[in-house]
């Protein structure tokens, strides 16, 4: 079976794991500040915060931006549900844009058309690797003075005008869940330049307590920054080593250093991935160039995508049978395929809650009952491009 996607994992991942497991720490030991220092440096950012999940990593972005009721938060419909989630989780409105048509990324157009008083922040996803375009965006979020915020859970390694994704937006998400491009079991971090997004995400990301004296307040109102000594108006405001404040409402979404050891052991291996997956895009990409009724994505001049999927647009009314029975028949032929995404504003929740419909993105719906994505992972060989090039066309253009 070819499955859609697959995580790769060598005798050096499992080392990494089975020492940490034979250590001192299976959470908040060393492996996690390791694995932050050495991803802010492979992406060019100032700060790196691990958590422990992509969606983790979305939503400490919002409480980081101290974004909430009233607010609204621009994100495109063609995306995993969480990168709307994230504003919700918050009480806030996420207000679905629509997408250009040929990539399939969020539509600067449809961006600035969204803009209200209320808006506070703009979701870019890189939809499939391909980063968005970011120059037009920044622009708008600076002109209107509100946040630009990556997901770029499919974009590790992947650059926009030469520039690394990790680096284009005020924060950038990123996941490390199986299917993606280095994996730490579940696992997720945000890059930012930013100290005081990087320090609001820390306290996040641990129930919102700090242990940092600097920052102690103190358990009573009238004695603030009290120490320890005998002069102490009252036992309560004594800090011995063991305390610790909390000055904001957290969750624990720690990354744990089990994962951190992966995440580490897997980031050396980033580059090369990234190129394997570059290597299968193209191999795709020629094949299906000429051939009818099999549309890849358009890829712009300026970027260099890392290829997390490889999304074609197939006229299933056209061809004549539905999606569902080409899936099965590709799988018939050990060939595993799957649909990204169901518009985030079509899912009942929306409907219900938000108000959201049918025809409020018509560019997203249009494009959704045409989406196929094929596998796409690190270990496919040639001859499993081949095999599923040879596949689809038979299934798809009956050649
Ligand atoms: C675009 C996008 N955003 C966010 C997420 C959430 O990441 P995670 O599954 O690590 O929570 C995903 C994962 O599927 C994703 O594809």
């Amino acid at each position: 079976m070819i499955p859609y996607g697959k995580q790769s994992l060598d005798e050096a991942d499992i080392a990494a794991v089975v020492s940490t497991l034979r250590g001192d720490w299976l959470t908040q030991g060393p492996a996690v500040p390791a694995f932050e220092d050495a991803f802010a440096a492979k992406v060019g950012a100032k700060y790196a915060v691990a958590v422990n999940s992509g969606t983790a990593a979305l939503h400490a972005i919002m409480r980081a931006l101290n974004v909430g009721q009233d607010d609204e938060v621009i994100v495109p419909p063609i995306t995993f549900t969480a990168s709307a989630n994230c504003a919700a989780f918050e009480g806030a409105t996420p207000v679905f844009v629509d997408v250009d048509p040929e990539t399939l990324l969020i539509d600067p157009v449809a961006v600035e058309r969204a803009i209200t008083p209320r808006t506070r922040a703009i979701v870019a996803v890189d939809y499939t690797g391909h980063p968005c375009d970011y120059d037009a965006l920044r622009e708008i979020a600076n002109r209107h003075q509100i946040a630009l915020v990556a997901d770029a859970c499919h974009s590790p390694g992947a650059s926009y005008k030469g520039r690394a994704v990790g680096t284009l937006a005020d924060l950038t998400a990123f996941s490390f869940h199986p299917v993606k491009h280095i994996t730490t079991g579940e696992g997720g971090l945000v890059s930012t330049d930013n100290p005081v997004y990087a320090e609001a995400m820390r306290d996040f990301r641990t129930h919102g307590i700090t242990k940092d004296p600097a920052r102690f307040l103190g358990l009573e109102e009238d004695a603030p920054y009290a120490m320890p000594d005998a002069s102490s108006s009252s036992a309560i405001a004594e800090q011995g080593p063991w305390y610790y404040e909390m000055h904001s409402l957290g969750y624990n979404y720690r990354m744990p250093d089990i994962n951190a050891a992966l995440g580490l052991s897997q980031l050396t291996k980033l580059d090369a991935f990234v190129a394997r997956r570059r290597k299968i895009a193209a191999r795709y990409q020629s094949a299906f160039e000429l051939a009818k009724g099999v549309r890849p994505l358009r890829v712009r001049e300026w970027a260099n995508p890392a290829w997390h999927l490889f999304v074609v647009r197939i006229d299933f009314a056209t061809v004549g049978r539905t999606r569902t029975e080409v899936m099965q028949e590709l799988r018939e032929q050990g060939i595993g395929t799957q649909v990204h995404y169901i518009p985030v504003h079509l899912q009942p929740f929306y409907r219900r809650h938000f108000n959201t419909a049918l025809g409020q993105c018509p560019v997203a719906e249009t494009a959704y009952v045409e989406l196929l994505s094929l596998p796409m992972y690190p270990a496919m060989t040639d001859d499993d491009v081949d095999t599923v090039i040879n596949a689809v066309s038979k299934t798809v253009c009956g050649k």
